[in-house]
């Protein structure tokens, strides 16, 4: 027997298997086998949130939940907001090692040349209503682009996949500031290849009448820093959708729009805007013990706390609270700081949220820094998308380059009615037997924030 394995007994035929352990994981194909009767389709795994599933293999990011580790391709955050730029992380994220100075200029230099959209982008992005959600705009636009690509179709050519990654990263600022332009009624701001990426979202954002838009260097680096913190977070929803989308071997554009479209949701990209509007209806730092209180007695949740894997202080949230004081420096300070700083303090001092291992994550503060920048609320999950892409992107191609991906096709346990004949509608009475009892919209529990 071997020492990497586990052995399954099924006690409903006392038979026994021998299962190998990889990398910590069995396959679950492996449990097809255990079967009570040969006609048996075999055991399947159960998990319906993917909570203890790996999907795939990935070289691309490691979290360590316990430990608030993060790294991209084996390179520490922390490392990476300190010293390194957004593109820089883009390249790393991508294409697995860290430039040189010349394959950096050459990859900047692509990014940079590819910025610009096809004009007839703008008239659709005119056809929104004049309070479209910016965010709605940019899964419409984005997943629109593919038309513009065929080429995209290509995704087994190396050269075509470098390509669209270069578009994608380049083209998503310009259509998220068109978004924003076009849901104030403010005329399109054209790139500025001048300016680095950040620095030139911030033109096409921020620009008035100047005749040239110069960023101010620290929001500039600020900003540059949040999309380095967004730029991958292995499988999540939105990297999920990416690859079982992706999976379909539809172009890269498509598979974005499904991507920014999971990011959209209030569980996912949505929850720095959910922060900020709790800090803002608590008010002042005297109502905070209130607030703990209610949050303790099950009423409410504490925005911007607690995560799926993290288990202790989110590594991001640590650097985020840093580049929050350098933001204010210009800004001004946000008087959201105040009573985000004394929830905080309460509650890693509280025993509830000690022993749920509650801790602020990425989104206790990102938002009151967007906010101070002068972001409205509604940008917020687009901020997020822009520094997604590359994430998206690298977590696609590792999909297609992986020699055991096949469409992504989960399987189910099926509830539902047994065989039945089919009645003609004339004979059907208004509770004809089985109509509208789907388990799920009888018993549809409330969603879970
Ligand atoms: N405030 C108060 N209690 C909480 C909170 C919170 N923010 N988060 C979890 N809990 C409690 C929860 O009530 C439950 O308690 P009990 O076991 O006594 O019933 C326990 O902790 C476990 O909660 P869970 O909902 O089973 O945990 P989850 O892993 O399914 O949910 C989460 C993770 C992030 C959705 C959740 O912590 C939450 O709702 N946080 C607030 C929203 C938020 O900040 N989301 C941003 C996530 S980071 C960005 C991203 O990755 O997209």
């Amino acid at each position: 027997m071997a020492k990497d394995s586990l052995t399954i007994t099924d006690n409903r035929t006392g038979k026994t298997y021998e299962i190998l352990i990889e990398l910590e994981a069995i396959r679950a194909m492996d449990l097809r086998q255990i079967k009570v009767s040969e006609q048996d389709f075999g055991l399947m795994s159960y998990d319906p949130a993917f909570t203890n599933t790996a999907a795939c293999k990935s070289a691309i990011t490691f979290i360590d939940g316990d430990q608030g580790v993060l790294r991209y391709r084996g390179y520490p955050i922390e490392q990476l907001a300190e010293q390194s730029t957004f593109l820089e992380v883009a390249y790393l994220i991508v294409k697995g090692a860290l430039p040189t100075p010349a394959r950096l200029k050459e990859f900047v230099h692509h990014i940079t040349t590819h910025t610009i959209l096809h004009e007839n982008t703008k008239m659709f992005i005119d056809g929104f209503h004049y309070d479209a959600h910016p965010m709605g705009i940019l899964v419409s636009t984005v997943g629109a682009l593919s038309t513009f690509y065929p080429d995209a179709k290509k995704i087994f050519d190396a050269e075509s996949r470098k390509v669209q990654m270069h578009r994608l990263i380049a083209k998503m600022p310009t259509l998220a500031a068109f978004a924003y332009r076009h849901s104030i009624g403010m005329p399109y701001a054209y790139p500025d290849n001048d300016l680095s990426y950040t620095g030139n979202f911030l033109n096409m954002m921020l620009k008035k009448t100047e005749l040239k838009y110069r960023p101010n260097p620290v929001l500039e680096r600020a900003l540059d820093v949040l999309f380095i913190l967004h730029a991958d977070h292995e499988q999540n929803c939105s990297a999920n959708a990416m690859r079982s989308v992706g999976s379909s071997q539809v172009d890269p554009f498509s598979a974005v729009a499904a991507a920014t479209a999971a990011l959209y949701g209030p569980l996912h990209g949505g929850a720095n805007e959910a922060a900020v509007r709790m800090l803002t209806a608590i008010g002042s730092v005297r109502n905070v013990p209130g607030y703990i209180k209610r949050v303790k007695a099950g009423e409410i949740r504490l925005q911007g706390f607690g995560h799926r894997v993290y288990k202790n202080y989110d590594p991001r949230a640590k650097i985020i609270k840093r580049i929050a004081d350098e933001v204010f420096e210009v800004t001004g300070k946000s008087p959201l700081i105040e009573i985000a700083l004394e929830l905080e303090r309460i509650a890693l001092g509280d025993d509830y949220f000690i022993s749920h291992r509650l801790y602020p994550n990425v989104d206790f503060y990102s938002g009151i820094i967007y906010q101070a920048m002068g972001f409205p609320l509604d940008m917020f999950p687009v901020l997020f998308a822009i520094g997604r892409t590359p994430g998206w992107l690298a977590q696609w191609q590792e999909m297609l380059l992986d020699p055991e991906t096949r469409i992504a096709r989960p399987r189910q346990l099926y509830i539902g009615s047994g065989p039945r004949d089919y009645v003609p509608v004339t004979r059907r009475g208004d509770h004809a037997e089985g109509a509208m009892t789907s388990t799920n919209e009888v018993a549809a529990p409330p969603l879970r924030p």
